[in-house]
């Protein structure tokens, strides 16, 4: 992005809410389980899976972790009754990380002893790096008593990810979305790209199931070379793709037998996850600029 744009994008927090809301709704369901549950129907319709985020990010109680994992269970037993091909991700500190991991772990299992009961999948979305060794570390303890129906995200631009690769069976890889420091992170556009496909190698030679979370062609393109070098069949991976974000190669993707997974979050706490979204659109220092104009001029 040019640096005109940059900083134009630096400015949405100061886009009024209503704004944010019509730009962003593309990226998310909608406020309901309901919302969700139609998009998911959709997209299972043009064959594509999907996994349902409930929004949530910033619990301050045991009792509000409680009701993200509440929220999970009513996912669950949604996508069970309509039969729809979706799994759940999982946030650590929604569940309640922050406020005490035996909390956290006791949210995360009932919800995936609940998915295991319905033959459902779980992934723990990764967060900043705050929480990397303790999402690793719940994940493996809860994975170990499980029916290995529990899986991870590795982040391509901190550079333990390589590291952190063996034992782990299913793996989400994508780039990484939060501000990280130099010293543990990548920050080079090219090396962010690098490091993702050497995760992705080290991921298959160790057998991992794989999601392949990006929308960045030159990574989509290398990973098919890859997987096709590899010889992986096709129920080994899977791409991934944000709901709203490059729908027509998603298409392709699927027309092409490819698996293919869309993120779909939903619920009333959609600022955040909007703002982060937009920040990555390109097209976003445009809309921002015409909306700053278009007020200014009293459009
Ligand atoms: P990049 O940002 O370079 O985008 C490549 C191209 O995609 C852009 O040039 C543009 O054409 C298009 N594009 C990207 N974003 C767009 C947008 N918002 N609107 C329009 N076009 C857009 N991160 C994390 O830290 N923890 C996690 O658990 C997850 N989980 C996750 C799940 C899934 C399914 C995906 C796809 C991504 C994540 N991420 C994530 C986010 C990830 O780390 C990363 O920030 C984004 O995917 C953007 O990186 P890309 O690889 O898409 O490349």
């Amino acid at each position: 992005m040019a640096l005109l744009d940059r900083a134009l994008v630096r400015l949405l927090p100061a886009v009024p809410k209503p704004v944010v809301q019509r730009l962003s709704s593309r990226y998310i369901a909608g406020p309901t389980l309901d919302d969700a549950i139609r998009v998911v129907r959709k997209l299972n319709a043009k064959g594509k899976l999907a996994t349902i985020d409930v929004l949530g990010e910033d619990v301050t109680t045991p009792d509000e972790a409680r009701a993200i994992a509440g929220q999970y269970h009513d996912v669950l037993a949604r996508i069970d009754e309509e039969q729809l091909d979706s799994n759940i991700s999982v946030k650590l500190t929604g569940l309640g990380l922050e406020l005490d991991y035996d909390l956290c772990r006791e949210n995360l299992e009932a919800v995936v002893g609940d998915a295991a009961a319905r033959g459902n999948f779980v992934r723990i979305d990764m967060e900043d790096s705050s929480t990397t060794d303790r999402t690793l570390q719940l994940y493996r303890e809860v994975h170990a008593e499980g029916s290995g129906n529990l899986g991870v995200v590795l982040q391509a631009y901190l550079r333990r990810t390589v590291a952190d690769v063996p034992g782990l069976d299913n793996v989400r890889l994508c780039k990484g979305i939060y501000v990280e420091s130099p010293e543990i992170a990548f920050r080079e556009f090219e090396a962010v790209r690098a490091n993702f496909l050497r995760s992705l190698e080290a991921l298959i030679a160790q057998g991992s199931y794989v999601g392949i979370a990006t929308h960045d062609e030159y990574l989509i393109r290398e990973s098919l070379r890859i997987v096709h070098e590899a010889g992986l069949p096709h129920d080994r991976y899977e791409f991934q793709m944000l709901l709203g974000v490059r729908p027509e190669r998603a298409d392709e993707l699927v027309a092409d037998g490819h698996r293919l997974r869309v993120y779909v979050p939903y619920g009333s706490h959609w600022y955040e996850y909007s703002v982060r979204r937009l920040q990555e659109n390109p097209k976003m220092a445009g809309y921002i600029a015409s909306d700053l104009f278009g007020r200014v001029f009293g459009r």
